[in-house]
């Protein structure tokens, strides 16, 4: 009976406890003009719930709270907004004082000047040296050839094996930022490189915990050794004579002097060029696979659409810009993979000022998150949203419309979306009009929160015969 009793005063007492921990916490961050919501535990906030439910989380608060409420998630007391029309306005208002507001983890490793860290000026010439990089002559004349070289040598020789999509998609995705940035380099110091550029992304979306054997202290490890290979690469390349046909040539040789950058500018926007093409890519690509063999009559538009590309060229002639232009199914099938994965669930701003949004007042350095997953299932602008439809996206307009925010918006517009669409419709070139393949395994793919096979996407693939 006793033992009864104490762990009835246990359990009332911890109760009490917890009640009081919540709302102690929630007081801290009641001020007058706030949105509602609630923020969890002290230091931890709601994160736990929030990665565990993932969209649901973010549903059953809009029920509860409206489309703008607070909470406290990835370490810092968060505004939600679910609303179209205030993430436009947020996307498009940066000079009020709406700027990026990325994890700590994730500036500590992408070095302070790459471009999600740098505001005004600096942002606006860091931007304008990536837009030199990937504008429309540069895709046409020198980037496009270079991905089709090695599309086709990443792709050779995957008949009668079953290979994980997950693991080759994302191989493609760095190796085809590699070669871009560094053509000569030889696979070897490719290898060394990708081991290390490995850390460094894992650890970037990590709790920055500075010790031994956490996934920040390795991302930080990685970071330094992936430094050191450039910088070797930049000392030997500029001892030496030797012209190379490449981005990083072309940035150290710097001939457009608006955008001229120091070296640590230099070394920040490689691996920038590197780490925001990389996940955004690979896991289109490994979805579309996925829908593609769900959808057999999208696949076979896709192939007709990619057959009539090689029935006018001998197999050994590459894709050029005349045929990018014409694959417009396969930019439909782009879309519609990135809408219903919804492979970008938002983006995160901060606030410079106090301000007020809404009616709502927010406090200065809180953070934002735009979050427009959501919109990609509202079946005003998407009926049947739940339904891979690729055809949808054939309408021209679709893309420029208002809350289409797959790529961002504002002047945050990702500047690498019209190289990352020439990236995924080469892979489906050369996936589509070689191979056939089938699942095997039926895997598990997680949406959030981020997009992944834990256990890989396995796919048995054959040489494709008509
Ligand atoms: C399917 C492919 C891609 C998707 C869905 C995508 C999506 C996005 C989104 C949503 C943003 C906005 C981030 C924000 O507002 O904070 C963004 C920004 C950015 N993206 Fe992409 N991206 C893709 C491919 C690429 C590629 C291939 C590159 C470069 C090689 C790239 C480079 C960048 C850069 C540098 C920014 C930052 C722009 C700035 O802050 O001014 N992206 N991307």
């Amino acid at each position: 009976m006793e033992v009864l009793m104490g762990s009835v005063y246990a359990l009332v007492l911890g109760g009490w406890v917890c009640f009081g921990l919540l709302k102690w916490n929630g007081m801290r961050y009641n001020r007058r003009g706030l949105p509602p919501g609630t923020m969890g535990w002290p230091f931890f906030g709601e994160t736990t719930e929030f990665l565990k439910q993932g969209p649901d989380f973010m549903k059953n608060k809009r029920a509860r709270f409206g489309s703008v409420f607070k909470s406290h998630i990835l370490g810092s007391p968060t505004i939600v907004s679910m609303d179209p029309e205030l993430n436009r306005y947020i996307l498009l208002n940066e000079g009020k004082g709406l700027v990026p507001g990325y994890p700590q983890s994730t500036l500590d490793i992408l070095g302070k000047s790459n471009i999600a860290a740098v505001r005004g000026s600096d942002h606006k010439r860091i931007r304008g040296s990536f837009l030199s990089l990937v504008n429309l002559s540069m895709l046409k004349d020198w980037l496009l050839p270079r991905i089709d070289k090695y599309m086709r040598l990443h792709l050779n020789n995957l008949d009668s094996k079953t290979i994980d999509i997950q693991k080759l998609t994302a191989n493609m995705a760095l190796f085809i930022a590699f070669k871009q940035m560094m053509e000569t380099e030889s696979s070897s110091s490719y290898e060394a490189f990708k081991a290390e550029f490995d850390k460094l992304m894992v650890g970037s979306l990590s709790l920055p915990i500075n010790i031994p054997g956490t996934n920040y202290y390795g991302g930080f490890m990685g970071r330094k050794r992936v430094l050191r290979i450039l910088r070797e690469i930049i000392e030997k390349r500029r001892d030496s004579l030797m012209k190379h046909d490449d981005i990083l040539d072309y940035l150290l040789k710097d001939e457009d002097s608006r955008y001229k950058l120091n070296d640590d500018e230099i070394l920040d926007q490689v691996i920038m060029i590197l780490y925001s093409g990389f996940e955004t890519i690979s896991t289109t690509s490994m979805m579309a696979i996925k829908y593609l063999h769900d959808h057999p009559t999208a696949l076979q538009e896709l192939r007709d659409e990619h057959f009539a590309i090689r029935g006018r060229k001998k197999p050994e002639e590459p894709i050029e810009w005349n045929d990018y232009k014409t694959m417009s199914f396969s930019r439909a099938v782009t879309f519609e993979t990135l809408r219903l994965a919804t492979v970008v669930n938002g983006v995160l701003r901060k606030t410079t000022e106090e301000m007020e949004l809404n009616g709502f007042v927010i406090p200065r350095g809180w953070r934002i998150y735009v979050y427009t997953r959501e919109i990609n299932y509202n079946p005003f602008l998407y009926p049947e949203p739940l339904k891979f439809n690729p055809w949808r996206w054939l309408d021209k307009s679709m893309e420029s419309q208002n809350y289409c925010f797959l790529f961002g918006g504002g002047s945050r517009l990702c500047p690498g979306k019209e190289l990352g669409i020439v990236i995924i419709s080469t892979f489906l070139h050369y996936f589509v009009t070689q191979y056939r393949w089938e699942e095997v395994g039926g895997e598990k793919i997680l949406k959030f929160p981020r997009v992944e096979a834990p256990n890989g996407l396995h796919v048995r693939v054959s040489k494709y015969q008509d």
